[in-house]
């Protein structure tokens, strides 16, 4: 049995920088025809040139001309429009982070209010500059998503000809905004998906599965599988991938982020399998994000056939999700 699945999106990655970039790029670059890239280097992606120069760093670590990386800026309040409209060649979005909220985030924004954030919002709905939001108040960590709902409402009606999307959403509260603003979208990771905060903490710690936001409820979950198994049309898929080193997860002040990246399709073929939804999973995976984006990828396509992958322990010094186990699916091959 094989299922083919055409020009492959991740909209939300992590490749680091230096090393790293360089031990993980492939894994995204072979089975994703592109993917929209992180800005939350240290420091961070603010200016054009640093822009310029880390686009030239992951096309060299992709070593492919078949993927193309979609780059992004920090969201800073003094973007003004000069700057945003000699930004827009090289960029797909901006990002914006709320301050210290998760790794690299500390030159994030403070008070995510409509007043203070105006000029730059402006300037970026009259431009169509996607915004990109990691959704998470300051608040008790499993209500932090929920307290950002008025947060999202209010950037939404304030700002109607903006395209919000909100990453890596992992709370029915969110799903179920999703449809009352035609400028609201949402990104799904692989992982929320599949684990609650039971597979984080409710036995032994799982370091490798300890991510920002954090896994939640069941319930939460369902809202979560119902949206990507029906391939609800604002939803796409942003593994939010994110390598760390093993030490700093396995250590007393464990990083946050989930590493997918090499595992991410074959999973997404078991679950929607399982589901019986094998016939939404093309949308999910590439043809909503283009819609919604309105860009057209490079042509490429991945063929998975049922054959047992063994995830490998480790890729250089990172931990996948489900290291060691066996996966019912595999790539086979990729054109
Ligand atoms: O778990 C996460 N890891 N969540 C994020 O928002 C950032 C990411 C990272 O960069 O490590
Ligand atoms: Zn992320």
């Amino acid at each position: 049995m094989q299922i083919i699945l055409k020009n492959p999106l991740d909209m939300h990655l992590h490749l680091r920088d230096k090393d790293m970039l360089k031990a993980v790029a492939e894994l995204s670059s072979k089975s994703f025809s592109a993917a929209i890239i992180m800005p939350n280097l240290l420091p961070p992606i603010t200016t054009i040139e640093d822009v310029i120069s880390y686009k030239k760093r992951v096309d060299e670590a992709s070593k492919n001309t078949s993927f193309k990386p979609l780059m992004t800026l920090f969201f800073k309040n003094n973007y003004d429009f000069e700057f945003l409209k000699s930004a827009k060649e090289h960029i797909f979005a901006i990002k914006l982070y709320p301050a210290g909220i998760t790794t690299n985030s500390q030159d994030g924004v403070n008070s995510i209010d409509s007043e203070s954030l105006k000029d730059t919002l402006e300037a970026m709905s009259e431009l169509e500059i996607p915004l990109c939001v990691h959704g998470e108040s300051e608040g008790f960590v499993m209500d932090r998503e929920k307290e950002f709902v008025p947060i999202y409402e209010n950037l939404a009606t304030n700002f109607p000809k903006l395209k919000i999307i909100m990453e890596h959403i992992t709370t029915k509260d969110s799903a179920d905004i999703l449809d009352k603003y035609p400028n609201l979208y949402a990104t799904i990771t692989l992982h929320h998906l599949l684990i609650t905060l039971d597979d984080v903490a409710g036995g032994m710690l799982k370091p490798h599965l300890f991510c920002k936001p954090i896994a939640k409820r069941y319930e939460d979950r369902e809202a979560l599988l119902n949206l990507a198994l029906n391939a609800h049309p604002k939803v796409m898929f942003g593994s939010d991938s994110a390598p760390h080193p093993q030490d700093a997860k396995e250590s007393c002040g464990c990083a946050a982020g989930v590493f997918t990246a090499p595992i991410a399709l074959q999973v997404l073929v078991e679950l929607f399998e399982k589901h019986s939804k094998l016939d939404n999973l093309q949308k999910f995976i590439s043809d909503n994000a283009q819609k919604i984006y309105n860009f057209e990828p490079i042509s490429k396509s991945v063929t998975l056939e049922k054959k047992p992958f063994i995830v490998p322990d480790a890729y250089g010094e990172v931990i996948p999700m489900y290291a060691g186990e066996k996966l019912k699916w595999s790539i086979s091959s990729i054109s």
